[in-house]
């Protein structure tokens, strides 16, 4: 007996020296750690666990640490290596809700989506936001948040537009940078993605985005410069799509060039979900990791360093910022996580940023906020059944989506009851059973309401309602999601019901001498010339997260005063998107390549310059109060590197508002073509009571001059007399000013990178 507890201290004693006499990761060298690693460990180390759908390679089984989460890293637990979880995604944290285990209902709080985030055009109140997403990730046990998403919105067919912030870069890299302040100030990572140019759910994982490197540089890539450079994100997603040939996540010009060497990315580079084909490519081009990972990669990369195609060294650097990665995660910090975030606190922010977002597109003979309303008609099934985002990865598992009807009706105003009744008893029957509109969308019954085609009403209960109620509201929804783009026809343009319900309905309420409002409960920019004369007023929701029938209701009440503004243009028509002729690429059936011809005139930058009217344009949005612009001053009238520009806004009307001011400059036109404005900064003032000013500063620096010209790599600011236009929307301009530069400057050279494989003829206001 005594012998064997002898020997059982002798093996652990051991057991302990050889422990310790491997290196650890935190205590020891990097370089150290990847030394002790076995070949297998390197491949391994470069691949995902990719959650429940691939297997451990050590043990043959699947990796589940948080049910639900995206994927997983791989562990070395003999060198202190964890794995760690990343999950989904832009409107909130993406786990399963009820994981059926020990820990409990998992909901997680659905935030506006990044397109009506964008809206707000507020960057603290986005970084709130962010600490709030950042709280569930932490305490629920999740390490990076696969989010934000910037790509730019460049075609409202595109199935993910919620999930992206804007048609301009500058909206979307600040609003990107404020998201990533917040959620890592609670010590997580994100992933900002998908880097780059994924415009396009057509064909993603193969179409080849033809772009000229001026488009590359000044749209394509400028948000992801300014998130990389203001916000410093643990990681970087790769992109699923080719840029000028090569698959991002095996573009050494993409990943390592650009990001890295000049915007001085220092993280960790991972693909987006099973994309591209060359994994020994992947590694060279600096895409560290392969998410989520699969046998079959590992064995090629293992196969690629023996027969000499990979150099180890290069997997020992992809390996190095993976761990270096690794040690910033709470999971290798050993956080005990609890399960229990801040749920009741953070809907308050979703709701505060819901409200923030909502845009007033139009208010005729102040229809808004409700005067004397005390039973409202409540109209489309939409209002009885909110979008709160998306679908795909950008979906979120919330508890519940507050409609509109919940809404008023918590704002104590009282319903058309036959109406409810009608939609509600419908609605019911499809959430209840397993219908025939419920099997076309996968059984997914949030979708079967959204997707199905608006309910027909009688004319007889129209007139009643009109006959009984104070004022009509109608919302019509939107739902679009990952893995396929829209059509012109099942989207962007109304159906003949939502066409004649809006029609009905206004001339039953317009007879009664009654109003109408309109709600937008939609994920991206929809055709509204052709409606939008019947109704006395619009209120665009966009897609609300958890809390939209709150937030609609107290805009509507006018608790809140909408303050708002598009982050996009709402053109006429289709034929007036500039991609609309090339989108989703060619040959239309199939696409292969997706020619941007549009260049660098994407959104305004393209209506502005062509003299083409937007329905409504980028910028836009009104307020039930007013506000006056003075005092733009500029801190020279020559320029010197930097400069200042400051303007003060007073609230002139009678109740407390918040105004949105941009700031857009024209440049001179000597040598290069150049749009006829574009946006170099924003801010949003705090609230102001009646009476009330706040002087705001905006400082730029050369780039805010300069022009990306693409026969010498550089960004160059041409000689002249540039306008400064302060504005409450790009059409909307309110006090200018001007300096000049007296000599043409090179602000910055880069590297000859990421030229097109094949000619693009781009438009040009010349042409
Ligand atoms: C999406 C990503 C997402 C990933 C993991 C992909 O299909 O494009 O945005 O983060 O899946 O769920």
């Amino acid at each position: 007996m005594k012998k064997r507890n002898l020997s059982i201290i002798i093996c652990l004693l051991a057991g302990q020296t050889f422990a310790q006499s491997l290196p650890q990761l935190g205590k020891d060298k990097v370089k150290d750690v990847i030394a002790a690693m076995t070949l297998e460990e390197k491949v391994n180390m470069v691949m995902g666990l990719g959650n429940a759908t691939w297997s451990n390679p050590k043990d043959g089984k699947p990796t589940v640490i948080v049910p639900g989460a995206a994927g997983c890293t791989y562990d070395i637990p003999r060198l202190g290596i964890p794995s760690t979880v990343m999950a989904d995604g832009p409107a909130g944290l993406r786990i399963v809700a009820e994981p059926n285990n020990a820990q409990g209902t998992r909901y997680c709080t659905a935030f506006p989506t990044a397109t009506a985030m964008a809206s707000t055009w507020n960057t603290d109140l986005e970084e709130q936001v962010g600490k709030a997403m950042g709280n569930e990730v932490l305490e629920y046990g999740c390490d990076v948040l696969l989010a934000p998403a910037l790509n730019i919105q460049r075609n409202p067919l595109n199935g993910r537009n919620f999930e992206y912030f804007s048609e301009d870069p500058v909206v979307a890299g600040k609003m990107a940078a404020a998201l990533v302040r917040g959620i890592q100030s609670e010590g997580v990572g994100t992933s900002i993605k998908h880097f780059a140019a994924n415009n396009q759910e057509t064909n993603r994982g193969s179409i080849n985005e033809v772009i000229s490197q001026r488009a590359l540089r000044e749209i394509y890539l400028r948000g992801f410069e300014i998130a990389v450079k203001e916000s410093d994100p643990w990681t970087v997603m790769s992109s699923y799509n080719r840029i000028n040939g090569f698959h991002s996540a095996e573009n050494y010009d993409l990943l390592t060039t650009v990001l890295r060497k000049e915007w001085g990315f220092k993280g960790m580079v991972t693909t987006d979900w099973t994309s591209g084909t060359d994994w020994v490519n992947q590694m060279h081009a600096g895409n560290d990791m392969i998410m989520p990972g699969e046998q079959k990669q590992a064995e090629e990369l293992l196969k690629a360093v023996k027969d000499g195609r990979l150099d180890e060294k290069v997997l020992d650097e992809n390996i190095s910022r993976i761990l270096e990665y690794i040690m910033r995660t709470p999971r290798f910090k050993d956080y005990h996580y609890s399960n229990k975030p801040n749920l009741k606190e953070n809907a308050l922010t979703a709701l505060h940023a819901a409200e923030e977002g909502m845009v007033l597109l139009k208010n005729d003979n102040n229809a808004l906020p409700f005067k004397k309303v005390k039973e409202v008609a409540l109209f489309g099934k939409t209002s009885y059944h909110f979008i709160a985002g998306g679908t795909g990865s950008g979906e979120v598992n919330y508890y519940h989506a507050v409609s509109l009807q919940e809404g008023l009706e918590n704002a104590k105003y009282k319903l058309a009851i036959p109406l409810k009744n009608y939609y509600t008893n419908i609605i019911d029957s499809i959430l209840g059973a397993n219908t025939d509109a419920q099997k076309e969308f996968g059984g997914n019954k949030k979708f079967a309401i959204d997707r199905m085609s608006e309910i027909g009403l009688s004319e007889n209960l129209i007139r009643t309602c009109a006959k009984k109620t104070d004022i009509a509201v109608i919302t019509l929804g939107r739902t679009t999601g990952e893995g396929s783009d829209r059509k012109e026809n099942d989207y962007f343009v109304l159906s003949d019901a939502e066409r004649s319900m809006i029609q009905q309905v206004c001339d039953a309420y317009h007879a009664a001498k009654k109003k109408v409002v309109v709600v937008l409960n939609i994920g991206g920019a929809i055709e509204t010339e052709s409606w939008k004369n019947y109704p006395d007023a619009i209120l665009l929701a966009w897609q609300t997260g958890q809390e939209g029938g709150n937030a609609v209701a107290h805009i509507l009440s006018g608790k809140v005063a909408p303050s708002g503004k598009t982050a996009q243009t709402f053109p006429v028509k289709y034929a007036d998107v500039p991609s609309s002729k090339t989108f989703p690429g060619e040959p239309s059936d199939n696409p292969i390549n997706s020619f941007y011809t549009d260049g660098i005139y994407v959104g305004y930058r393209y209506y502005d310059s062509f003299n083409v009217k937007p329905s409504y344009e980028f910028g836009y949005g009104l307020s039930y109060t007013t506000f006056k612009y003075s005092d733009l001053k500029l801190s020279s009238t020559t320029f010197n590197g930097k400069m200042d520009v400051t303007i003060t806004v007073t609230n002139t009307g009678k109740v407390a508002g918040k105004e949105v001011v941009q700031l857009y400059f024209s440049a001179p036109q000597n040598t290069i073509e150049k749009p006829v404005q574009e946006l170099r900064g924003f801010a949003k003032t705090r609230l102001l009571k009646p009476n009330e000013s706040q002087t705001l500063t905006f400082t730029l620096d050369g780039r805010a001059l300069a022009s990306y010209w693409s026969g010498i790599s550089s960004w160059v600011a041409d000689a002249g007399k540039y306008e400064v236009k302060v504005g409450s929307s790009s059409r909307n301009i309110r006090a200018t000013a001007s300096f000049n530069l007296d000599k043409s400057m090179v602000i910055e050279k880069d590297h000859y990178a990421l030229q097109p494989d094949r000619h693009v003829k781009e438009i040009s206001v010349k042409m």
